[in-house]
């Protein structure tokens, strides 16, 4: 694997909400790919023990905590992580915090809960692009950044999923997802002098135990028949992130079973 493009040897990876469904399977898959990840999250004890599973199978991995809302937060672990590490390489923006009412009905979602969600999570992960990318610049590091999004960036809910459960998607998940696809472009653009590369993933649905009337329902809308598994989403970002894709900047990688192509 070390002969490849797509081993990740030596790199220092960042994850952030790296304990969640999709976050622990990219923190494997990168240490799987040799990359040294430190994965941070606001829950400390499921972090730590991340790190002692991935290091118990003889890979490299640490754990933090990093709150993506607390703004002196994300400036003082990029510049003590990077000091630490020589920089940091790869740098995905993963984390989820939602508001407790996430989920309410468009005419129904109380100002101030819509503006807290838009600021945790857009402006969660643009300050910490704003600090991270900064650092790769200072330090003339190649890095990588990747941006999640979601198949919910591109097009409308197809909202007949939903019936007879109790699940929904959220309207400021396509206005959140939405932006941040187009912010990654610019991203890419302001940085690409720099060599640094910055790029979006979007997933699919991704199983995590819903309804079987929901998944039936959900299944049928894609190519290939079923929703996502966590790794089905972590290797295409592993691989942005990889010299194998040293020529890909400003793309929004589509991991969606096909959904979005029919
Ligand atoms: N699960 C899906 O079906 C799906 C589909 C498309 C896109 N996505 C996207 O993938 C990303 C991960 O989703 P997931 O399903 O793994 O979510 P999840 O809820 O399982 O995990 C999110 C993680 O973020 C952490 N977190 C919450 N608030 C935080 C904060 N303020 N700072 C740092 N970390 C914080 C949580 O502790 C948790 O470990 C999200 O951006 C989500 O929108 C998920």
């Amino acid at each position: 694997m070390t002969d490849t493009p797509f081993a990740l040897t030596g790199k220092t990876a960042v994850v952030t909400g790296g304990c969640g469904l999709l976050g622990t399977a990219m923190c494997r898959a990168f240490a799987a790919s040799g990359a040294h990840v430190i994965i941070t999250d606001v829950d400390r004890d499921k972090a730590e023990a991340l790190a002692r599973e991935i290091t118990s199978s003889g890979h490299h991995a640490e754990a933090a905590v990093l709150d993506i809302t607390d703004d002196e937060s994300i400036i003082s672990f990029v510049r003590e992580t990077a000091e630490a590490n020589e920089g940091i390489d790869i740098w995905v923006n993963n984390a989820y915090p939602r508001t407790s009412d996430w989920g309410t009905k468009f005419e129904d979602i109380p100002p101030a809960s819509l503006r807290k969600n838009v600021d945790m999570q857009m402006n969660g992960y643009a300050l910490c692009c704003q600090s991270v990318l900064e650092d790769m610049k200072e330090r003339g590091l190649k890095g990588s950044l990747v941006n999640i999004c979601s198949h919910y960036a591109l097009v409308a809910p197809t909202f007949s999923v939903y019936d007879g459960t109790e699940m929904t998607m959220p309207a400021a998940y396509s206005l959140i997802k939405g932006g941040l696809l187009n912010f990654s472009r610019y991203l890419a653009a302001y940085y690409a002098q720099c060599g640094i590369r910055v790029n979006s993933v979007c997933p699919g649905g991704v199983f995590d135990g819903q309804p079987p009337s929901f998944v039936e329902r959900y299944n049928d809308l894609t190519m290939l028949g079923r929703m996502a598994a966590p790794e089905d989403i972590a290797w295409p970002v592993v691989f942005l992130c990889s010299d194998a894709a040293g020529y890909v900047t400003g793309h929004s990688l589509v991991v969606d079973g096909g959904l979005t192509a029919m």
